[in-house]
This record gives C-alpha cells, sequence and structure tokens, in this order.
C-alpha cells in the first residue's frame, strides 16, 4: 500500500514525538509515514505535497505559541494545493501551569493555514472535551485539532487519540 497519510511534527522535549507515533499506530504504519520537521531542510519541503492526509502537531509553548520551527515551513504550505487532501492538527500542553493558555497553538496553527485555498481540517473537538475552567477554549464553540496534555491528564491520553483517530478513519478508510 502506497502511505498516503503524513505526520509532521516539532518537539522541544518530546512529548509531541510520542503522542505523533502513537497516532501513526492507530491509523496504521502501512499508510501513514512521520516526520520530525526539524530534520526536513528546506529544499526539501516538496515532502508535504506527497500526502492526501497532513497531519500537523506542534507543542505550545510561551504565550500559546506553537514550536517556533513551524513558522518557517508554513509559508511553504500556504502555496500547496489542499484540493482533495485533508487536514488535521494536534498539540500538547499543560492545562495546570498554563490554563489560559491551553493548547492555544492549535489557534495558532489554523490562523496560519485557514485561508489557504480549498482548505479542509478534520479532527475537530468540543472543548466539553476537556475538564478545566479557565483556558480560552471556553469562548469557543470548537476546538481545531486534539489537544493532549502529558503533565496532568496523561491517563486520558490513549483514549483521546483513539476517539480522535477513530473520527479521521471515517474519511481515511474510505480514500
Ligand atoms: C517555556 C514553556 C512554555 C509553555 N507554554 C505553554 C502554554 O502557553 N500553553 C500550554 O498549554 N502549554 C505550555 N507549555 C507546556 C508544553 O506544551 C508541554 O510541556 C508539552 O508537553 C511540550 O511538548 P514537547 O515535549 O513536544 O516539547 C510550555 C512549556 C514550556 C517549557
Amino acid at each position: 500500500m502506497d502511505k498516503f497519510i503524513g505526520i509532521f511534527y516539532a518537539t522541544g522535549a518530546g512529548n509531541t514525538k510520542t503522542v505523533a507515533e502513537e497516532i501513526q499506530k492507530e491509523l496504521g504504519e502501512d499508510r501513514t509515514d512521520i516526520f520530525d520537521i526539524f530534520h526536513i531542510k528546506k529544499k526539501d519541503y516538496s515532502i508535504f505535497d506527497e500526502y492526501d492526509f497532513l497531519i500537523f502537531g506542534s507543542p505550545t509553548y510561551t504565550g500559546g505559541t506553537m514550536h517556533f520551527r513551524w513558522k518557517s515551513v508554513f509559508p511553504f504550505l500556504k502555496k500547496l494545493d489542499f484540493s482533495e487532501r485533508y487536514v488535521a492538527l494536534f498539540t500538547l500542553g499543560d492545562r495546570k501551569n498554563y490554563p489560559k493558555k491551553f493548547a492555544l497553538a492549535l489557534n495558532q496553527m489554523h490562523n496560519e493555514l485557514k485561508n489557504c485555498y480549498d482548505i479542509a481540517f478534520l479532527g475537530e473537538c468540543t472543548p466539553e472535551d476537556y475538564h478545566y475552567t479557565k483556558s480560552a477554549f471556553l469562548g469557543q464553540k470548537k476546538i481545531h485539532g486534539l489537544a493532549i496534555d502529558q503533565h496532568n491528564e496523561k491517563n486520558l491520553t490513549p483514549q483521546r487519540i483513539q476517539t480522535w483517530v477513530n473520527h479521521l478513519r471515517e474519511y481515511i478508510d474510505d480514500w
């Protein structure tokens, strides 16, 4: 089987890598490639163009921002043709130490991409899936992807990943 799903992630301390690998396992390693974008050179960014399903992961860092490495990739992504393609986002965060900025890299990534021609996002979640009270998410009807907290809710991670991947599979399995 040709691999038609590409998971691209950036990480600082490795949590996003761990989650990316779990997502890959759930989707099936026979059809899913995985990349740490730190190792993709600018001249090789055409790799993003090779997949029908693109899954982008980043930790959320200071001020609710995505990993800096994504900033050099987005100008390229904005020129991609997204017709007949799907994009799903995930982030890692820490709801106890950053309650007001929990997982907000999702918003930044979504904002960067939302105006791309014909882009379609999969894997949106509802704020009710997250048990906390202060986050900026409370003002949103939906969260733009999967938010994982390995510091405070690690026990929920396997189920969250599975539920999310099952949702993606509704589209992917028919591809
Ligand atoms: C300097 C710093 C700033 C952070 N800022 C946020 C934040 O604003 N919101 C949040 O949800 N998590 C924040 N975190 C928590 C990270 O997102 C969390 O530790 C995550 O698991 C890191 O993923 P990684 O291991 O892939 O780098 C911050 C962590 C660090 C070290």
